[in-house]
């Protein structure tokens, strides 16, 4: 890779970091769980001691249904980040995925900063990443060396069109994705789960994703990270006003994250499971987005926040987190996560409308 470029990759990553820590970057439309009630029971008639929030995920128990999301790697910052997030997804038997695995593609002398989150824990689920526009880009061997750096359980490929489309520079041919999705989906001995990255996954693009033999959607709706609010930020910085002017018409575009949980939901039944993200900020996010059909939860930059404040610092977020959910099941009458899918729910507008302008059913 010419030096330039990997200059210009290596100072994105750190910058999305600080920015994603330093700056409002969340959307200003919310997720719609909201508009989600669940049911109090005052006769739970069951002891909150003997409820688990145990979950599976592709195959696999965790100690609760809690993905740390993607983030980084390919710098030296990204490397530390990766390891303390591997020692706390270790210690707390979750699952964990890395940032885009692009830079270490390109550039092998980065490798590391992926590769030392295995090194932590050879036993921990650890999720490979790569972008939309290199799997049209790379043959099959190129894609595998994300597996085989990380020794990854399973593959995500993100899909990115916002955050590409509001960069004059970003990589916006999307076409042949699909077809090379597809591909892999058959090709790779590792789980592919398809994710979006905060503006949502549709009814329709669930569909087109039904033929593939995918296993696991990550919806990342709308209503957590904005990703145009992040290039914003980049922009004004080196003073580009176009890209700042599209960041911020774009910085609330995308389905929130409860809709689209309902939306690939539907489509997709129990053929794929469902992570939900985008947003996610607390046990009782997890618990709605479970309650309304999703298998599991992921957590970007709560998780990114809560470790600058040190490993401690995230573990007792987590545990918060997990605390969270326990009560959600408690306070519901459910005896562990899955039955959270038994229980009553009342659904309000905007999320009531939307469902019903869209003509999506609850299916759990
Ligand atoms: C991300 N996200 C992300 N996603 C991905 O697939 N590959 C990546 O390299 C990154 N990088 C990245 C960096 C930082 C700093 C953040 C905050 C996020 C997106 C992330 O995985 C997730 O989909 C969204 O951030 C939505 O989740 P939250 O942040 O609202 O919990």
């Amino acid at each position: 890779m010419p030096e330039e470029n990997r200059n210009l990759i290596h100072n994105r990553k750190d910058e999305h970091i600080d920015i994603a820590l330093n700056e409002d970057v969340e959307s200003k439309i919310a997720t719609w769980f909201d508009s989600i009630h669940l049911i109090h029971m005052s006769l739970p008639e069951t002891n909150m001691k003997t409820i688990s929030i145990k979950a599976k995920l592709l195959g696999r128990t965790f100690s609760a249904p809690v993905l740390i999301e993607g983030m980084t790697g390919g710098t030296k910052r990204g490397g530390e980040i990766n390891e303390k997030l591997a020692r706390v997804a270790s210690e707390l038997d979750i699952p964990m995925m890395v940032g885009s695995q692009r830079v270490a593609i390109e550039d092998p002398s980065v490798e590391w900063t992926f590769r030392i989150a295995r090194d932590v824990d050879p036993n921990i689920f650890l999720i490979g990443n790569i972008g939309a526009a290199q799997i049209i880009e790379y043959d099959i061997n190129k894609v595998s060396r994300a597996i085989s750096m990380i020794e990854a359980d399973a593959l995500a490929i993100h899909l990115n069109p916002l955050q590409e489309s509001v960069q004059p520079e970003g990589d916006t041919n999307f076409q042949g994705v699909l077809k090379r999705i597809d591909y892999l989906s058959r090709e790779l001995s590792i789980p592919i789960i398809v994710k979006e990255t905060g503006a949502g996954i549709s009814y329709e693009t669930a569909l087109m994703l039904k033929q593939t033999e995918i296993k696991a959607i990550d919806i990342a709706g709308l209503g957590g990270t904005s990703w145009s609010a992040i290039e914003v930020y980049r922009a004004k910085k080196v003073n580009e006003e176009l890209k700042m002017m599209l960041g911020k018409k774009f910085w609330n575009w995308g389905i929130p994250t409860a809709a689209s949980i309902m939306e690939v939901k539907s489509a997709v039944g129990d053929k794929f499971e469902i992570i939900a993200s985008g947003g996610i900020r607390d046990g009782v996010d997890v618990a709605k987005a479970i309650a309304i059909g999703a298998s599991f939860a992921g957590l970007a930059r709560p998780i990114l926040k809560a470790l600058s404040g040190g490993e401690e610092n995230l573990k007792r977020f987590l545990k918060l987190v997990f605390h969270e959910i326990k009560n959600v099941v408690f306070l519901t009458g459910a005896k562990n996560i899955y039955e959270l899918r038994e229980k009553p729910i009342v659904i309000f507008p905007p999320l009531k409308y939307w469902l019903e302008s869209r003509n999506i059913k609850l299916v759990r």
